[in-house]
């Protein structure tokens, strides 16, 4: 079997016999940007450099990024989605364009050098023009050049062959995609067919010459970029004769294990097939969340509630595919730990508290369902139903979040029902039924309130470079100094996200942030702020920026860039690693003002602040 590292080594020493430079990946919990809750492609953490930033590791980079996409989570289950996923990517900032992108992509595919793959076996689309870009003529012309028929060409519209923004405004393109027939050879039509399944995407060129801004116009870039990416799960199910992405090295020791657990053999039966790929992927998924190195854990917000979500839609298919042990998600996750420590070394380090989260979300999901489950006798027994207002407002105050959506609700539904013919009508089968348009009525009730709420926290953001933005930045650096002047050197930065309308920042601090401390950190940055400072950065080797008091984590991240660090400077006040971009000058943020302190989890503080 070809395995995993051998094509991930593969990508990287091609792209890199091509001039790129190789980074590490970055993490799946985006820094600085709240258009996305995750990482969702290699282009992701490098939107300030699409936008004309310098890298420092130039402009040819290629990375193999881990990303998460919860889009696709419904259709996880059957052969080709999954949520989490390592994508090989190259990129162009400002360098090579069309022409070489698709050389190279060519190249990797077809040469016996490198993957090898049947040339007849190959078809691609281009984005086939429309008011805002027109048709994408020369990619068109370069495939025929390097032998692609006609017929294998699709030209598609924007729903196709248009990549990004990541979020609502920022980078895009037409792109250019790749697909190879996974069917019998003997049996390829000379007509390619995008919506035939046997033909799967394994690669899509993006040309990124436009910027999407808040008004939804799309702007020429200064710079043109090139974003790659190619799923690497994918692609070692095609080399090894397209089997079943389920059953390639970093999946297949996890789907034993569930069949360990079980009892259940895989590919027996469609259901339960489809229940081991779900926990399988799921708990891939889980795991690297929680041992990313910026660290989530389960909640009822933002990355914490997906992450609730993926543990407990696992735990849930478990138990359907008869799965008896108690806390089996950690038992998998060891596994997928095992599978990929090599790779990514955070998962190692940080073993001991993903076992520990598993753990602990399983038991809560399991008193969550025990307590919904009396609540939900005492009610049937009164009134012998369950209206959905019932429903509703019982599965949201045993601990499920407002945003649940219906798919959640109707699983548990029958969770609870599975319990009360398991535990109390052992002998008379009786169903739950699910008041839908109830339920529906209440949900859209309740969405239209929180849409009112939230509205505003997804606004702007880094991805669009408003100024705004981009002082809540430099105003973050700040607060960071001054926090580890006055309340001490152990402050370090646990998350980032910055809106147009506030800065939001956790941080390590073993308790409360008192009000006097509040007071002299506020006045910190705000002297600082009048003294109108220059900003700005230099790249430096690892140990010039220790030198130079940067701060930042020094992990294997920054030792994969060398002597390749980009250190932003305020004046001589703060010195801190970091990708940009800020502003000029502190004497343009205006008053720093804090406006809430409060725990995030143990050993964790958060604060939000704004600028007037
Ligand atoms: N950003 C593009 C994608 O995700 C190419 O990497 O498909």
């Amino acid at each position: 079997m070809i395995s995993s590292e051998e094509i991930r080594k593969k990508y990287l020493d091609f792209f890199k016999s091509k001039g790129h430079t190789v980074m590490p990946s970055a993490s799946l919990i985006p820094e600085n940007d709240p258009t996305v809750l995750f990482t969702t492609a290699g282009m992701h953490p490098l939107v300030p450099y699409l936008l004309g930033e310098k890298h420092p590791g130039g402009n040819r980079l290629t990375n193999i990024q881990k990303c998460i996409r919860t889009g696709d989570i419904d259709e996880v289950g059957d052969n080709v989605h999954l949520t989490f996923f390592e994508m090989m990517g190259n990129w162009s900032l400002g360098d090579y364009f069309k022409q070489e992108a698709i050389e190279y992509s060519f190249e990797f595919l077809t040469s016996k050098e490198w993957l090898g793959l049947d040339k007849n076996l190959l078809a691609v689309s281009v984005f086939q023009g429309d008011n805002d870009a027109p048709f994408d003529s020369e990619a068109f012309e370069k495939w025929k050049s390097l032998g692609i028929s006609e017929k294998r060409i699709a030209k598609l519209p924007k729903k196709n062959n248009w990549w990004g923004p990541a979020g609502e405004t920022g980078p895009c393109g037409p792109d250019t995609e790749m697909f190879y027939w996974t069917g019998d050879p003997n049996k390829v039509l000379d007509e390619f067919d995008d919506t035939d399944p046997l033909w799967v995407e394994i690669w899509n060129d993006v040309f990124m010459e436009y910027n999407k801004t808040k008004e939804g116009t799309y702007i020429p870039l200064a710079q043109k970029n090139v974003d790659t990416g190619m799923g690497l799960e994918r692609t070692v199910a095609v080399l090894n004769d397209n089997c079943d992405m389920y059953q390639i090295d970093t999946f297949k020791p996890i789907i034993e294990k569930i069949e360990e657990l079980s009892g259940k053999k895989y590919g027996e039966n469609t259901e339960d097939t489809r229940a081991m790929r779900i926990i399988a992927d799921h708990l891939r998924a889980a795991t690297f969340i929680l041992g990313d190195e910026r660290g989530i854990i389960p909640s009822n917000v933002g990355q914490g509630y997906v992450l609730r979500r993926l543990i407990r839609r696992a735990v849930r298919y478990g138990k359907m595919i008869g799965i008896k042990e108690d806390h089996f998600t950690s038992l998998v996750a060891r596994v997928v730990i095992k599978l990929f420590r090599g790779v990514y070394k955070e998962l190692e380090r940080n073993e001991d508290s993903i076992v520990e989260e598993l753990v602990k979300e399983e038991s809560k999901f399991a008193r969550t369902l025990q307590n919904g489950l009396d609540e939900f006798r005492k009610i049937f027994n009164k009134n012998g139903r369950i209206t959905g207002k019932d429903a509703f407002y019982l599965y949201q105050s045993y601990g499920f979040p407002k945003e649940m959506i219906k798919e959640d609700i109707k699983e548990l539904n029958k969770s609870i029902t599975n319990l009360v013919n398991n535990e109390v009508n052992k002998d008379q089968k009786i169903s739950i039924e699910f008041p839908e348009e109830e339920f529906d009525e209440e949900f859209k009730k309740h969405q239209e309130l929180s849409r009112t709420a939230s509205a505003g926290v997804f606004k702007g953001g880094l991805a669009d470079n408003s100024e705004a933005v981009v002082k809540y930045h430099t105003a973050t650096h700040l607060m960071l100094q001054a926090m580890r002047e006055i309340l001490g050197d152990h402050v370090e930065q646990r998350g980032s996200n910055l809106t147009a309308e506030r800065l939001r920042f956790d941080f390590s601090h073993p308790v409360k942030v008192t009000p006097e401390e509040i007071q002299k950190i506020e006045a910190r940055v705000n002297e600082i702020i009048q003294k109108d400072l220059p900003v700005h950065f230099e790249i430096l080797s690892i140990d010039e920026a220790k030198k130079r008091g940067a701060t930042g984590i020094f992990d294997e991240k920054y030792e994969a860039l060398g002597n390749n660090i980009k250190v932003y400077f305020v004046g001589d006040y703060s010195a801190e690693i970091c990708g940009g971009p800020h502003v000029e000058h502190t004497g343009v943020l205006g008053t720093f003002k804090i406006q809430k302190e409060e725990a995030v989890s143990q050993g964790v503080r958060r604060i939000k602040a704004t600028l007037q």
